[in-house]
């Protein structure tokens, strides 16, 4: 158990936690601390399932989503962003200026303008690439059921890395949680996933503990993933089993695709943390005052 900690899904987690980590470190909050690992995620070329860089949607065009959250009633979220380098500090924006949860679209965008964040093409040329040689590989017939089948496709090298989720406990025991995706790589435009959701993608109550999961969005949605981790570790159940009970309820209520991942992490108020997986694969990246390792989750 260490104060401060924070803890971020996949490898790509690793260099985000490093960016946080001098906010952490010198005092700062545990919120401006995952805001600022999602901002690195979402400014780096080179993470396709995150910010500038994602693969696009089924129309070649990049959108993002994004949470931010340290309590029930202190949340923000954005949706379907299309021209923003940072979707998580417009989800902050909703969260500290206005009395809603979530704002999507081509107004989620404009309200991200109003505040002055920076846009920027999120369209990468490797990115524009991946989808041109995607949309070349199909050859099946147009229409509504073939492209509901596609876009369950994630590229092969991205098989089981999507969205950062990042979890924060500060100097004075704070928890805050951030998450932001580019979502299902060649989804049907239009498609959100569980990230931007409050209680799917992102949970974070102030006494009873923070979730975040990755993954197949519609995985998660099923069973309120975050939400149900959180209530797990309410009613006195460690970090560690709050998530493999997501994994669990989720194995009950879908038959799972052999290519089906979902991974989750749960931080308690003490600053213990615990993580699970549908399948091997799933990486934690963990930055405390002795550790900034990788761990594999439990399956
Ligand atoms: N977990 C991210 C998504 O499904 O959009």
């Amino acid at each position: 158990m260490s104060k401060p900690l924070i803890v971020s899904t996949w490898s790509f987690g690793q260099r985000a936690n490093r960016a946080a980590w001098p906010i952490l470190s010198a005092g700062g909050s545990s919120l401006d601390a995952v805001e600022a690992a999602a901002r690195d995620a979402e400014a780096d070329p080179e993470n396709h399932t995150v910010g500038l860089g994602g693969y696009p949607d089924a129309s070649g065009r990049v959108s993002v989503d994004a949470c931010i959250m340290v309590a029930p009633s202190r949340r923000g979220a954005v949706a379907g962003v299309r021209h923003h380098l940072h979707p998580i500090s417009i989800a902050r924006k909703v969260m500290e200026h206005t009395s809603h949860a979530l704002i999507v679209g081509a107004d989620a965008d404009e309200f991200g303008s109003r505040y002055g964040l920076p846009t920027q093409d999120l369209l990468t040329p490797a990115a524009h690439e991946a989808w041109t040689r995607w949309k070349l590989s199909k050859d099946k017939p147009t229409g509504p059921i073939a492209n509901i089948e596609e876009s369950k496709t994630w590229p092969d090298e991205e098989a089981t890395h999507d969205t950062i989720g990042v979890l924060a406990i500060d100097v004075r025991g704070d928890l805050a949680g951030a998450c932001t995706t580019s979502g299902l790589a060649f989804k049907i435009p239009g498609r959100v996933g569980d990230s931007p959701i409050v209680g799917h993608g992102l949970y974070v109550d102030p006494v009873a503990g923070a979730a975040v999961c990755t993954g197949h969005g519609e995985l998660v949605m099923g069973v309120c993933g975050s939400f149900l981790a959180v209530e797990q570790m309410r009613r006195g159940a460690t970090p560690g089993e709050a998530a493999a009970a997501v994994i669990e309820r989720i194995r009950a209520c879908f038959d799972l695709r052999d290519d089906d991942q979902v991974g989750v992490i749960a931080l308690g108020k003490d600053g213990r943390w615990g993580s699970a997986s549908i399948k091997a694969g799933f990486r934690v990246a963990v930055k405390s005052g002795e550790r900034d390792e990788l761990a594999d989750a439990g399956t």
